[in-house]
């Protein structure tokens, strides 16, 4: 297929909008076009593309249209709740294989996610929010490129197996408040994906697929970075609001979390993105 970049839809949006005497570089633009693309490879290349024109100043800080309420998906995977997945299999080539499209599906909403935090609340937390929020959609655009890479050379690809539906559930439940955002997706899900990815890296490694386990230590390594940044800007936020953070979070994850938020922690890297044992003790 051939795949539209964002710098071309934004140029012929800003043309359209120019011959209506009006001109549209917003940044929201951007965003929104990327997470309306619905095919994997190109929501891929658009994602990186607001990116590197964001850095390279060729986007406004402007929020000139909504973000969509759901983003655009493509046919495959078929998405079914969690309670239908079939059962991975643990120990079998097929259940790494599930895992590794499991993961992947993980990483294509989290780019979503990223694009939306930026789309959604930039205009409000400013223009470090939209730098950290669009770095981190690039990061889950190459985790996902390259789960989807480890996907093919075992003779698979994304959308050859069922996913859970419902990742965006927490996107919609908080899209009212960037707190309730912040507390909730990198805060309580990332987070959790910073306890359980060393027992993935292992079972990889155990199985002798060292490429799937390299590939799982960088997304650990940048998820750490995401879920830091989540945690800074949800403290800036209750500081600005005058609510104690570590008392927020643990109204918010009440509110909106209806797992629990329970350990085994992998606390050196809980520690290193800043939840520290004074959250942590409000939930556990
Ligand atoms: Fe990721
Ligand atoms: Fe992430």
């Amino acid at each position: 297929m051939k795949v539209a970049k964002v710098g071309d839809l934004v140029a012929a949006c800003a043309q359209l909008s120019a011959s209506a005497g009006m001109t549209d570089r917003s940044v929201s633009l951007a965003i929104r076009s990327a997470m309306l693309t619905a095919d994997p490879t190109a929501k891929v290349m658009a994602t990186r593309e607001v990116f590197r024109m964001w850095r390279a100043g060729l986007l406004e800080f402007a929020f000139t249209c909504p973000m969509p309420d759901v983003p655009a998906r493509p046919d495959a995977p078929q998405l079914l709740h969690p309670g239908a997945m079939p059962k991975r299999g643990k120990g079998s080539a097929h259940g790494r294989l599930a895992l590794i499209h499991a993961l992947a599906h993980i990483e294509f909403v989290a780019i979503d996610l990223a694009l939306d935090a930026a789309g959604r609340f930039g205009a409000e937390m400013g223009r470090q929010f939209v730098d950290d929020w669009l770095g981190v959609a690039a990061d889950e655009a190459m985790h996902f490129a390259l789960l989807t890479r480890r996907l093919r050379t075992l003779g698979c690809f994304y959308g050859a197996l069922p996913a859970h539906d419902g990742l965006w559930d927490a996107a919609r439940d908080t899209a009212y408040d960037v707190a309730a955002r912040l507390a909730i997706v990198p805060m309580v899900l990332e987070a959790r994906g910073l306890d359980v990815t060393p027992g993935g890296i292992e079972k990889f490694a155990r199985a002798g697929d060292e490429r799937t386990a390299r590939v799982l230590q960088r997304i650990l390594d940048d998820e750490i970075r995401h879920v830091r940044f989540g945690t800074m800007h949800f403290i800036d936020v209750c500081k600005k609001r005058g609510e104690s953070p570590p008392e927020a979070w643990k109204m918010l994850v009440a509110r909106h979390f209806h797992g629990a938020v329970k350990p085994p922690f992998n606390d050196s890297a809980r520690h290193q993105a800043g939840l520290s044992r004074e959250f942590m003790a409000g939930v556990a």
